[in-house]
Order: C-alpha cells, then structure tokens, then sequence
C-alpha cells in the first residue's frame, strides 16, 4: 500500500545551476540540468508533502503542484531560501550552485581591447553552511559532487555544513551525476550510517533517498 511519508511536511528543494553574470550577454554557470532537483521535488510531492523548489535555469517544465520560484544567481537562491528556511521541515540542496561571482558585473556588454581580459571573482555566500548554521527543526540535505575522493569530502562536508545527510555523486563518471537521466549515489548520514544506491533512473534514486531519510524519523 502507497504510504505518504512526508504527509503534510514543508520541503524545500534547490534544484540546477546558477547564472553569474560577467556582462549584458556573458555569465559563468555550470553542467547541472536541473533533473535530479526536479525529481526530489515531484518525488516528495508525491510523498505527501508541501514542496517549494528553487530552480536555476533549466530546459525542464515546471513539477506540476509544488510552489516554483525561478532564481538565477546564486545570491538570489541565498535570498530565496533564507527568506522561507523558518517554514521548513527539510531543506534539500541538490543545486550546483557557483562558488564564486565576478566582483564586477557590467551592464552593457563588454568591447573587445587589447591585451589579457582579466576577471577577479568573490566568494558568494555557502548556502547549506548558513543552513546548518541557523536550523532548529530542518531536516539538511546536502549533495556533494566530487570527481575524486568522494568519501572523505562527503564526510568533511558533514561536519562542517552541519548537515543530517549528504548525498555524494562521483561526478567523473559521465553517465551519473550532472545531466544524465540516472544517477549512483551514497549517502553518508550524520549517525554513520552509509547506504550506497546503485544507478537508476534519478527518478527512482530520488524517492530512495527519500525514504531512507524518513525511514530513519520513524525510528
Ligand atoms: O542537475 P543534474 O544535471 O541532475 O545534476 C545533479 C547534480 C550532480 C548537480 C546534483 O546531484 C548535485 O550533486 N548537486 C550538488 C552539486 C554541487 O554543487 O556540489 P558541491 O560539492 O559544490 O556543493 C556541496 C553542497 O553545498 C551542495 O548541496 C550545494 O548545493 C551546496 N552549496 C554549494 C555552494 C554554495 N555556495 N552554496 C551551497 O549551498
């Protein structure tokens, strides 16, 4: 029988890349598509829950019956999740969110000169880390895109990030991680606990992840 785990519960999703804008028609951003986000959104939808997602820009239609709020930088993801954090009973990070910004960012659009162009870029603001920082009830989720040393970055992030879970994808393999239709997963929770999820559909991986979380709420 189809139980509905999350019942009721607030659930934030962060989902895709973010756009860092150099000039009128120039930005830095990265490889996520969005899928695995979109696919934690529909699967805790379909769990019951009240579902905000934060979404970068991506070419994937909008879930039907979860609240959309369309970001592009990752400062406005920063606002758009610290504004709604207090609601919530999880907060998931799946976004591929820049770590660094131009410090300048011009209007009109850059003309050619000679010589080097030289670009200096800031920090932007660690969301997960502000989350773990300020939570009371939020249930953390954190995603660690790795091409090496998945276990002892997924670890350290943790610890730092005061996070309840991270989710580790190895990155290195095309044909999991950002864009692909499936993906491989561990997660590595703040108990010790590890469960390795074998490739699938991010679909299928999605509502895993999600019931080995509220699994663990119901004990
Ligand atoms: O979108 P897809 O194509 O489906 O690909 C899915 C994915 C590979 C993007 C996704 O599964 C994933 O791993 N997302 C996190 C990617 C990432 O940016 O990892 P990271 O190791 O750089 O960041 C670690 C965590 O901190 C992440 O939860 C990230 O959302 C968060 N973070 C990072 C930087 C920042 N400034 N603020 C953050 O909150």
């Amino acid at each position: 029988p189809q139980t509905f785990a999350l019942q009721g519960k607030n659930v934030l999703v962060t989902a895709g890349p973010t756009v860092e804008k150099v000039d009128a028609v120039r930005y830095f951003t990265n490889r996520s598509s969005g899928k695995m986000g979109y696919a934690l959104a529909e699967a805790a939808r379909n769990l019951g829950a009240n579902v905000i997602l934060v979404s970068g820009e991506t070419s994937l239609s909008q879930p039907s019956g979860v609240e959309f709020i369309q970001i592009s930088s990752a400062e406005e993801m920063f606002q758009a999740v610290k504004e709604r954090m207090d609601d919530m009973d999880m907060i998931i990070k799946a976004a591929a969110v820049a770590d660094y910004t131009p410090v300048k960012t011009v209007n009109n659009k850059m003309k050619k000169q000679d010589g080097n162009l030289e670009l200096t870029f800031k920090r932007t603001t660690d969301i997960l880390k502000y989350l773990g920082e300020h939570k009371d009830k939020q249930y953390l989720v954190g995603f660690a895109a790795e091409t090496d040393n998945v276990e002892t970055y997924a670890m350290g992030k943790l610890k730092k990030k005061n996070a309840d879970v991270i989710v580790a994808n190895h990155v290195a393999n095309q044909e999991i991680g950002f864009r692909s239709s499936d993906n491989e997963v561990e997660m590595f929770f703040a108990n010790g606990d590890r469960v390795p999820l074998a490739k699938e559909s991010k679909q299928k991986i999605a509502f895993k992840i999600l019931n080995e979380i509220t699994s663990r709420w119901e004990d």
